[in-house]
């Protein structure tokens, strides 16, 4: 048994965050973020929307596109860094939201790869028989953690959230999936405090996401250069099998290295970074769901996806869709 993409979903808060709009908060330009990100826009939650509100609005999507009911959902996971509260989990929130009772919802936290560990947990469950239909979601409120007066990193990220829905089926479907983390590079992007260490005041600007980007870069060029290696010689493919890449959406030179590597026109390598920005662990279901959507993805299409994020955490899928 496998399981395949029944449904796919996204949601983006309303608001748009232009460079241009940065460039009045901190000292950057339109012309530094574009050329060394590719971002261009990015969307930010409003005043009291949360995760489980992206989250919720991105699920009901991919519900609809699977031509399914909340209620025939019987498993729940949501990749996310920032729940809205510490418990109830997200996926809790968006159960009780949905009318759902009763089945598996947990969050799971592994940075921008958080999407990509949820999809690799929840193939499990249903290629088992222990899940019928599995919610997949990635869901991010990043901009409540990065500090609005730090240009090495407010440029980079937004909000959103990415959904899909798995069903069984006899053919792949999901062919693989690769998860791994080394938790050696943990110093190199990370949020300094928690609910066990303490917070310090989000206020004295030292509670934000803090990166040695540069470092960052080259670590995340290597090891997605190695995964992609890792996923097609498990399925005994050649690159040229891929009709898509999906990539983490974190900055379009990182992006257009791994395409590179897979000999990938850029034509073939679904972007959003521009309009998005890197949103963590939404930024691939979205990704997904746009190429889906606007009729580039088509059934039968063989899909790479792949992330890479603070832990640092990794991981692919590869996918007939
Ligand atoms: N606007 C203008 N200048 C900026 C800036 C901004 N927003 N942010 C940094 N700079 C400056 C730096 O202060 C530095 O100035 P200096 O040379 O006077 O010291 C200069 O630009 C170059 O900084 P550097 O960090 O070397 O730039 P870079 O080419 O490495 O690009 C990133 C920075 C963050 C875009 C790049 O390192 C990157 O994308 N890294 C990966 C980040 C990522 O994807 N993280 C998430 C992984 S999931």
């Amino acid at each position: 048994m496998f399981s395949r993409i029944a449904g796919t979903g996204r949601y983006l808060p309303e608001k748009v965050l232009t460079n241009f709009d940065l460039e009045k908060m901190v000292d950057t330009t339109d012309e530094w973020i574009r050329t060394r990100t590719g971002i261009e826009r990015r969307h930010i939650a409003a005043e009291g929307e949360t995760t489980a509100d992206l989250a919720e609005r991105a699920a009901r999507a991919a519900i609809d596109a699977a031509g399914i009911e909340p209620t025939d959902i019987d498993f729940i996971v949501v990749g996310t860094t920032t729940p809205d509260v510490v418990f109830p989990n997200v996926g809790c929130l968006i159960q009780e939201r949905l009318g759902i009772r009763g089945c598996t919802a947990f969050g799971l936290e592994a940075a921008c790869s958080g999407f990509m560990y949820a999809l690799g947990i929840a193939d499990k469950f249903v290629r088992s028989g222990e899940s019928k239909r599995a919610l997949v979601v990635g869901a991010e409120t990043l901009s409540r953690i990065v500090s609005w007066s730090d240009r090495d990193t407010c440029v980079l990220f937004g909000d959103g959230a990415g959904a899909v829905v798995l069903e069984p089926a006899d053919e792949a479907g999901i062919l693989s999936t690769h998860l791994h983390a080394d938790g050696h590079y943990g110093d190199l992007l990370f949020f300094p405090s928690g609910v066990s260490k303490g917070f310090n005041d989000l206020k004295s600007g030292k509670d934000f996401v803090q990166m040695k980007g540069n470092e960052v870069f080259k670590v995340a060029v290597k090891t997605l250069g190695r995964i992609v290696d890792e996923t097609l010689e498990k399925n005994s493919l050649d690159k040229s099998a891929i009709d898509w890449l999906i990539p983490h959406q974190a900055n379009i030179r990182i992006i257009q290295a791994t395409a590179r590597k897979l000999d990938m026109p850029m034509e073939r390598v679904v972007m959003t970074v521009q309009d998005h920005g890197n949103t963590s662990a939404a930024s691939v279901p979205m990704a997904l769901d746009v190429a889906v959507r606007d009729g580039r993805i088509r059934r039968g299409d063989m899909l790479l996806l792949e992330a890479f994020g603070g832990g640092f955490t990794w991981g692919s899928a590869l996918i007939r869709y």
